[in-house]
């Protein structure tokens, strides 16, 4: 007789964790769960299966305005047995119970029926574009000269819509740059170095902040996931030879009766933070 377990995911669950992750051939390090594991513990949740982590599901709260669902993931062999459901009514619960207003996700062609069914509304479109490395050529005598720095929280939260400086606060970490009006940050990621998040108040800026994060990874891959609605975000990727990839759909959903509306400014996010963060 086959064991079902679900349960909290883990820090010991990262390496199956991150072999659900290869098999749908996304970007995510072991870094990137134990950033929503250590930013969320109660949130992250898994299917075990006879002792094999089989799926999983995560969510992360930013304040109650908003939180994200991410690693939605079952591994091949375990699909289409009501795991990744499942998952997603554990994360819903939890959310409900802590009463958070709006729940959101970035869907794939794959994800998109089951969240329909769970109450999700499609919002926009978010386009994944990739810079292959024989086209990376910017280097850095022609980048300008941004040192490490805090990013402007007011600027982030009048242009995300929510309070996330304690993801921010992790994922500047790694690679971050700040100056007047705008910020960006970078991570490494198992396929491409990732460029985001990156706020900016104008074109010109994130141009410049773009300009840093390629000449740190000149003949590097790197992704750049991006708001459609953010027509300049798509000419400056456009402009510097990055190719179109995947489109996933930003879907919505109330967490609780009636709840405000969620303020946000799509035209200052020049790269989301990842399907996984928002
Ligand atoms: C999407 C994914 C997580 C679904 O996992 P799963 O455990 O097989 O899903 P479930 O068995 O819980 O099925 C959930 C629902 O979706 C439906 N469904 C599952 N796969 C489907 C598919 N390929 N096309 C249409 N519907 C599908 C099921 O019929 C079920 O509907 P129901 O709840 O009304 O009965 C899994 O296919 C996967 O890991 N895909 C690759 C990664 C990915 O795209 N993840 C989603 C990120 S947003």
């Amino acid at each position: 007789m086959e064991t079902i377990l679900v349960r909290h995911l883990l820090h010991a669950d990262i390496p199956g964790a991150m072999r659900l992750k290869e098999a749908a051939a996304w970007n995510q390090t072991g870094q990137d769960w134990a950033n929503v594991l250590e930013l969320e513990p109660d949130g992250c949740f898994a299917v075990e299966c006879d002792g094999v982590l089989a799926a999983t599901a995560t969510a992360v709260c930013f304040g109650r305005e908003l939180a994200w669902i991410g690693m939605v993931l079952t591994a091949p062999e375990y699909r289409g047995r009501g795991f990744a459901r499942r998952l997603m009514e554990s994360a819903l619960e939890y959310l409900e119970a802590r009463r958070i207003e709006w729940i959101k996700l970035d869907a794939t062609d794959m994800g998109r029926p089951l969240y329909a069914r769970l109450g999700f509304r499609d919002e926009c479109l978010v386009e994944r574009w990739l810079l292959a490395p024989e086209r990376n050529t910017w280097t850095r005598n022609r980048a300008p000269d941004l040192a490490p720095g805090a990013p402007d929280l007011e600027l982030d939260r009048a242009a995300f819509g929510a309070d996330r400086s304690a993801m921010l606060g992790r994922l500047g970490s790694f690679e971050s740059a700040s100056m007047p009006g705008g910020y960006a940050m970078g991570r490494p990621g198992t396929k491409a170095a990732y460029f985001g998040p990156c706020v900016a108040r104008n074109a010109d800026t994130a141009r410049c902040l773009l300009e840093w994060f390629l000449a740190n990874h000149a003949g590097e891959g790197v992704f750049w996931d991006i708001l459609p609605e953010n027509a300049e975000a798509l000419r400056l990727a456009q402009e510097f030879g990055f190719e179109h990839r995947r489109r996933l759909v930003r879907m919505a959903r109330p967490g609780i009766p009636d709840p405000p509306p969620f303020v946000h400014n799509d035209c200052s996010v020049y790269a989301i933070a990842g399907f996984e963060y928002g």
